[in-house]
Formats: structure tokens, sequence, C-alpha cells
């Protein structure tokens, strides 16, 4: 992907990994809109330079009000990072959990996501260099015990990514997967291990962005993919125990 002028979408670019991606790509002289739900949050991403979109992505009508605004406002868009994510930790056989947390979780990691890429891809296809990045995670990969349905998310957006990029193929739009690692947000505050910074995370994957690898991510997660492909029993006992 070419890294400077190019008007980026980043969806949760109001804080974390997003946030950070968001600085890193501004800096490079890109246009960047970050869309998030918290108003406190959008207020100070736009305080901080960026064009500000608010959308709940667990609300489908929102997200549509969202694509329209964006067509409207932004008609030269050509990359887009689905990254906006939540994940709620509980014990699926055990805790009682209502619906609608269940619900929540899919709508906002998966359904909201791919809502949003339906709408806005004729635009991108449209304009030179388009470009969509799905973030996932290695739990996409190999689930853990605590976030089953964050994990069963995850996967969903790892084989989107896949189908999404085939599908794209005869065109000038290109996909990419990005893993980060374990990395230090407000989704890991209550995790107690090593976590990247997501200034370090963030410097790893521009180049990668650049010489346009199909995977963003650290070599750590490309190890504990393969593992988790050809040996499940060693991934289970690496994330379970
Ligand atoms: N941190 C890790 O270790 C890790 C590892 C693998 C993958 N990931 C993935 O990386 C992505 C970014 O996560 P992060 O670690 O940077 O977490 P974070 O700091 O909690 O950021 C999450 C972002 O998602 C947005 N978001 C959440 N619910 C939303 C909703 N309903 N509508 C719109 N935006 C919403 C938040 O915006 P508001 O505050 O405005 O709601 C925020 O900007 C996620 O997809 C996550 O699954 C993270």
């Amino acid at each position: 992907m070419k890294l400077s002028n190019n008007t980026i979408l980043i969806t949760g670019g109001t804080s974390g990994i997003g946030l950070v991606l968001a600085h890193a790509l501004q800096k490079l002289e890109n246009k960047v809109i970050v869309l998030g739900r918290d108003s406190g949050r959008l207020q100070e991403a736009k305080r901080a330079g960026f064009d500000i979109i608010p959308c709940d992505m667990s609300d489908p009508g929102a997200i549509e009000q969202a694509s329209v605004d964006l067509q409207n406002r932004y008609p030269d868009l050509n990359v887009l990072f689905n990254n906006a994510g939540i994940q709620y930790n509980y014990n699926f056989t055990e805790n009682v959990v209502s619906p609608q947390k269940i619900v929540r979780e899919i709508n906002i990691n998966v359904t909201g996501q791919l809502i949003l890429t339906q709408l806005l891809l004729p635009m991108i296809r449209n304009n030179n260099n388009g470009v969509i990045v799905n973030t996932t995670s290695g739990l996409g990969a190999f689930p853990k015990s605590d976030g089953l349905v964050y994990s069963a998310s995850k996967a969903a957006m790892r084989n989107f990514t896949i189908g999404l990029r085939h599908k794209l193929k005869s065109t000038s739009v290109k996909v990419f997967e990005f893993i980060p690692p374990v990395t230090d947000t407000h989704m890991t505050s209550q995790r107690n291990e090593q976590k990247m910074s997501p200034d370090a995370l963030v410097n790893h994957i521009i180049p990668q962005l650049q010489k346009n690898k199909p995977m963003l991510t650290v070599f750590s997660m490309r190890v504990f993919l393969i593992i988790a492909r050809f040996f499940p029993g060693l991934a289970a006992k690496i994330v379970f125990e």
C-alpha cells in the first residue's frame, strides 16, 4: 500500500491500537477519519486533528447513516481499517449471560464490520489504491477459554478476510489481515501478562503495510499461527494453561 496521500477511515480509531495507527498515518500525510462511539474520546480525537464520525458499530441503522455521511464528505476515501472491537471475558459454560451481551459482541466484532465493508466497498473500488485491513486476533486461530464468543468473532473475521481477498483479486483493492499480539490497551487492562506497546506494534506493521504483506503481525504471532494449525495440542497448552 502506498503510505501517503490516502483518505483513511479507522473504526475504533479513538483508542488503543486504532488511535496510535491514526497518529502514525496522519504523520505520513494521510487524511485520517476516526470512527467511534464514545463522545469524549471522539472530541479528543478531533482536538488531535482527526476528522470524526460518531457511530455505534452494534447498530446497523447508525452504520448506514455513517456510510452516507462518509460518501458525502469523503468521496475520495480509499482505505478502510475495520478495527473496532470489544471483548467480554466470562465462563461461557458456567455463567448466566444475557443474550444481548452475546449479540452485542458479535455485532460489533463481526456484523457491523461486514455491513460497513459492504456499504463502503463501491467507493473504495472506484478510487485508486483501495485497501481494506481487518483487525483479527490469534484467538481467531485458537480460542481462549474465557473468551469463546470473542474468539469465534475473530475466527469469523479471519475467514471473511480470506474470502474478501479472493473475491477482489481481479480488482485493484488489496485486503490485509492485521493480527496484533497481546497489546497494552483498554481491552487488555485487566490482563497481567507481557504486552506489546501499541506504539511498538504500529511501528512494526507500517513497513509490512508498505510491502503489501497480506498478514500484518509480529514474528511470535506467525509462530503461534503455525502451532495452532499443525500442533493444536500444544496450542491448547499455550492458551488454556
Ligand atoms: N489489545 C490486544 O491485545 C488485541 C489483540 C488482538 C486483537 N485486538 C483487536 O484490536 C482492535 C483494537 O483493540 P484495542 O486493543 O485497541 O482496544 P481498545 O483500546 O479498547 O479500543 C477499542 C476501540 O473500538 C471502539 N469500539 C468499541 N465498541 C464500539 C462500538 N460499539 N462502536 C464503535 N466503536 C466501538 C472503541 O471506541 P469507543 O470507545 O468510542 O467505543 C475503541 O476506539 C480490536 O478489534 C481488538 O479485538 C486487540
